[in-house]
């Protein structure tokens, strides 16, 4: 529902021209993954043009420092203790910015488009006759296996790979994880923690209970933490390591293959026999 555009008083703009001075356009920029270095150029370009920037909990704060000092920053992800925005409210704070203060960077974890809402943002500014612009972040979908060594596609081992969301819009695991168990292909299920005994049932539903998986938690930064085993072993990894969102459960035979965490694999072997 669209809501009259409003409020913001004029004379406290920091760039001075007000409602009918900068041109409005909105670009949505992915993030990357965590790692601040992940960000495109592209992206950085972007938002050292940006006149207001709204960010998303999964995008790095460090990422701001691109944009000029005298921009706004809104923050509108999910945070304790701070005000929860809901999808409407979002689509339209960028469209009320865009027409108060000209450039606005919607700034998204990973790239805008893979389960980021983005085509949403995109078509409502839209509607309002905004030029808009997408620049593709690094999706964690591939970069968080990445920095664990794990290529999702690997010649002889996995011809492809399905990423999946595990919590759907009505809150339920999607059909699809279902599907890719049957398959051969590398799955890469991301929002799946709170689903996870369901998508274990799955897989060994297929006999495949020995399947290598791993799931990684704040990928890419500091924070980073691991847990790997099969689907057999892994949600008494996840309750050891204390496992918890925002993480990618990756299953199939490229994670054994890993570098990093084939030596896992191989005592993990060698006790089995
Ligand atoms: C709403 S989706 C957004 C995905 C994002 N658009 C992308 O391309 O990476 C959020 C989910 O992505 C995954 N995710 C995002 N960043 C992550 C990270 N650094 N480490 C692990 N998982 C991450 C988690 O599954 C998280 O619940």
């Amino acid at each position: 529902m669209r809501k009259n555009i409003n409020s913001i008083n004029a004379s406290s703009l920091p760039f001075g021209e007000g409602r009918g001075g900068a041109q409005p356009k909105v670009t949505l920029v992915g993030a990357g993954p965590g790692d601040p270095d992940l960000l495109t150029i592209k992206g950085a370009n972007a938002l050292a043009e940006a006149q207001v920037v709204l960010y998303d909990a999964l995008a790095n704060e460090e990422i701001l420092t691109y944009a000029p000092k005298k921009s706004i920053k809104i923050f509108v992800g999910k945070r304790k203790g701070c005000h929860t925005y809901s999808q409407d409210e979002i689509n339209q704070l960028i469209v009320d910015n865009a027409l108060t203060y000209g450039h606005v960077v919607r700034l998204k974890g990973g790239d805008p488009f893979i389960f980021g809402r983005g085509s949403e943002e995109i078509d409502f500014v839209e509607s309002f006759g905004i030029p808009t612009a997408v620049v593709p972040g690094i999706s964690s979908s591939v970069a968080v296996p990445a920095y664990q060594g794990i290529s999702l596609t690997k010649r002889g081992v996995s011809e492809s790979f399905w990423v999946i969301t595990g919590t759907t819009s009505d809150r339920k695991l999607s059909n699809d994880v279902a599907l890719a168990a049957q398959s051969s292909a590398t799955v890469v299920i991301l929002m799946g923690m709170s689903k996870l005994a369901q998508i274990v049932n799955l897989f060994q539903n297929e006999s495949k209970g020995a399947s290598p998986i791993a799931i990684i938690q704040n990928g890419t930064t500091p924070k980073e933490k691991i847990g790997v085993g099969t689907i057999d072993t892994i949600q008494n990894v996840v309750a050891e390591k204390k496992l918890s969102s925002p993480a990618i459960i990756v299953i199939g035979e490229v994670v054994r293959e890993s570098n990093k965490l084939k030596d896992f694999y191989h005592d993990y072997l060698i006790e089995k026999r």
